[in-house]
């Protein structure tokens, strides 16, 4: 989110434009915590995790009331065009500040979990996704020393895009994800035949939204058809959100947020800025807000035919 700050910012003042940068999100705006942002504010912040200008849940916002203080907190200091970061609860309050008051809004996806309709990459999924990759990588040691069962739970509340594709990289043994429905006696049939086939250890990605509960239910349900292997779960938890941004998501986050001013520039509002096969789009936000990003079958297939 920090590349993505520092493009905004750049590219507005290289456009001729005054920046300014809200703190704590929609809860800021209300309070009128907004700031004035040179060249230097966003120094040194590309390599950092987070978002310097923090980030909040704010309650007051979903109500008529909160928007129009927030508005009149953004007339207050002439400003005229907004880029949103963040993910539908963001973008579905942009569009609601847009229809009352008519102030152009454009979004940069944010979150971790990659699920908005009309980008193919949000920003700070493939960070999140190395992260764990390089932890299942560290577990593995140990269950490959001490021929152990791992049920590792990673982030996605709703969806299974950094499971199945960690579990990929990482040589899963298996993914269990909110988008498919999980059979346990399929997982415990593969995991039977890889004990057949002389594997000694196995690691299963769980995402912490799969509906058969989590990593521990999973684990519970499965450990006692396996006496010869010692069972382990770990959950990853907020090891996912943080830490040195990868190159790839610094790049976008990089396009996406010069995109998003060259879009307020060019007079259009409502849309988020989206990746789609190398190429920066514009994706009306009624359709990143409202469709559901597919989760890829065939990397489906894939982590059962690599198993
Ligand atoms: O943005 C969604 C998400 O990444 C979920 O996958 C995860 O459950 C959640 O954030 C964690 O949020 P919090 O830090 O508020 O618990």
């Amino acid at each position: 989110m920090n590349a993505c700050l520092r493009a905004v910012v750049r590219t507005g003042i290289h456009y001729g434009l005054e920046v300014y940068g809200i703190y704590r999100g929609y809860e800021g705006m209300i309070e009128g915590d907004i700031e004035r942002l040179d060249d230097h504010f966003v120094s040194g912040i590309i390599q950092r995790g987070g978002t310097v200008l923090k980030t909040a849940r704010s309650e007051a916002f979903r109500t008529p009331e909160g928007r129009k203080q927030a508005f009149n907190a953004l007339q207050a200091k002439g400003i005229e065009g907004l880029v949103v970061i963040g993910g539908d609860g963001s973008f579905r309050g942009a569009m609601a500040l847009n229809k009352e008051f008519d102030i152009p809004v454009i979004g940069c996806p944010g979150t971790i979990d990659n699920d908005l309709f009309g980008t193919d990459y949000t920003i700070g999924y493939d960070t999140a996704v190395n992260t764990v990759v390089d932890a299942v990588d560290h577990i593995r040691d140990t269950a490959d020393s001490h021929n152990r069962l791992f049920f590792i739970e990673v982030m996605g509340r709703d969806a299974g895009f950094i499971a199945l594709r960690s579990g990929i990289a990482s040589g899963a043994e298996s993914v269990l994800i909110p988008e498919t429905t999980t059979y346990i006696d399929k997982l415990i049939t593969i995991l039977d035949q890889g004990w057949k086939r002389n594997k000694r250890s196995a690691m299963i990605l769980v995402a912490e939204g799969d509906e058969s509960g989590g990593a521990y239910e999973v684990a519970q349900q499965v450990k006692e058809k396996f006496p010869q292997w010692e069972t382990k779960v770990t959950v990853l938890g907020h090891i996912q959100r943080g830490g040195r941004p990868s190159a790839f998501d610094r790049v976008v986050a990089s396009r996406m947020g010069n995109e998003a001013v060259k879009a307020l520039l060019n007079g259009k509002t409502n849309q988020m800025v989206g990746l789609q096969h190398g190429a920066m789009v514009l994706v009306p936000f009624e359709k990143a807000t409202k469709h559901h990003h597919e989760i890829n079958k065939h990397l489906l297939e894939l982590v059962d035919v690599l198993s």
